[in-house]
């Protein structure tokens, strides 16, 4: 059994979600990491590395590649081949990558919002063009409208899927996925999939890589994993992009290598090694926590705070919350903030965030029974104003 419940003080360790706070009375949910320490094998192998005195360049080597081969195969039944596989330092860097390989100026690039910041950025600072595909709340849960994907596809040269999706939650079925293939095959859309957090999947619930789908999606996408989430280990940029298309991976890895970032950094790699090989346990118990953490705060909130509308996630430990029937977005924010539980502000995930707030429930039980007590307060607040 692994320690969950321990409560690890993260100040001053040049943490974005700790140690950029206003008050130190606050409490953060926000950045996606976790407050989880990371599993022993992967600490063992930063210690050893550490242990030798000169930090030089990092070969990559086939148990290196075997890692993240055999962890496909045993956990999602997945079959890649070591040249399909690329170190990128972040999803988002090959995200981007593959927008600046495969796609030009002015193509149009689908997102489904609301969704991570970064996909809105990769998409205009490229400048490409923006198609939305928001996601419709139906009984409860965020569907994907098809006609209106439909349409975005006529003009698309890219869709930029993310399975699960931050910050709804949604694991994508495979009936869904099997449309958005069979879409973009019609229109001739390139796959651009990050599914970084194809790890954590609740019960009931099961990832399908967008690859997996048929020989359209195999030979005409990017899937993006990384460690990072799931091991907590974001801080050491270290991700994989497969590719199966040979030409795709061709003109992917030239772009890569062109910019100098085809290298391994010396921790993020036997980190990732370590993680892919001997942490499947701790892996496994880790979903277990979370999966206690989400139905906690799904309880929580429909015993207390009934008013807040939440949609279950199926994966990621996020939970996008509808504060809206609370009225003003910034008064609801501000009620939060006084009350010193930060959440992320929906509104960075496209104008479908209004009245929204992202709670990350990646932390021990006692962070989260007291963020969801300062949420009580906060909103208790809003009603006697
Ligand atoms: C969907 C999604 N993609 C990518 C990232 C960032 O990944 P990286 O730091 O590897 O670029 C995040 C981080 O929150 C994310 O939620």
């Amino acid at each position: 059994m692994y320690d969950f419940n321990n409560v690890i003080k993260r100040q001053n360790t040049k943490s974005e979600k700790w140690d950029t706070l206003d008050s130190l009375k606050s409490i953060p949910f926000t950045v996606a990491d976790t407050d989880f320490a990371v599993a022993t094998p992967i600490m063992e192998a930063i210690i050893d590395r550490v242990a030798h005195p000169i930090l030089g360049y990092t070969v990559l080597e086939d148990s290196f590649y075997n890692s993240i081969i055999n962890f496909c195969q045993r956990r999602y039944n997945i079959n890649f081949k070591k040249n399909m596989l690329f170190i990128t330092p972040g999803v988002m860097v090959g995200v981007g990558i593959a927008i600046d390989a495969w796609t030009k100026e002015g193509d149009g690039i689908i997102i489904q919002t609301p969704v991570y910041t970064p996909f809105f950025k990769v998409i205009e600072k490229n400048k490409r063009k923006l198609i939305r595909n928001p996601l419709k709340l139906v009984n409860g849960k965020f569907m994907i409208d098809f006609d209106d994907l439909e349409e975005g596809m006529k003009t698309a040269k890219a869709f930029l899927l993310c399975n699960p999706h931050n910050p709804t939650g949604r694991v994508f079925t495979k009936e869904e996925l099997e449309k958005i293939v069979e879409l973009a095959k019609k229109y001739s859309v390139l796959l651009i999939s990050d599914e970084i957090h194809s790890d954590i999947i609740y019960s009931g619930q099961k990832h399908l890589s967008i690859s997996s789908i048929n020989d359209y999606a195999k030979s005409n996408s990017i899937t993006m994993i990384a460690p990072s989430k799931t091991f907590n280990i974001p801080g050491l940029a270290t991700s994989v992009a497969i590719i199966p298309d040979k030409k795709l991976r061709y003109t992917f890895f030239s772009k890569l290598k062109a910019l100098g970032l085809h290298e391994g950094n010396a921790f993020g790699v036997i980190a990732l090694e370590a993680a892919y090989t001997k942490c499947d346990n701790w892996l496994d118990e880790l979903i277990i926590y979370l999966e206690e953490n989400r139905d906690y705060v799904l309880k929580y909130i429909k015993d207390n705070i009934p008013r807040i509308n939440i949609s279950s996630p199926e994966g990621t430990f996020l939970m996008w919350l509808d504060f809206s029937s609370y009225g003003d977005h910034n008064k609801i924010q501000e009620a939060l903030i006084k009350n010193n539980v930060i959440l992320t502000d929906g509104l960075i995930y496209g104008s479908e965030g209004l009245g929204y707030f992202r709670l990350n429930i990646g932390c021990p039980i006692s962070t989260l029974t007291e963020g969801l007590l300062r949420i009580n307060s906060a909103v208790k607040e809003l009603i006697n104003d």
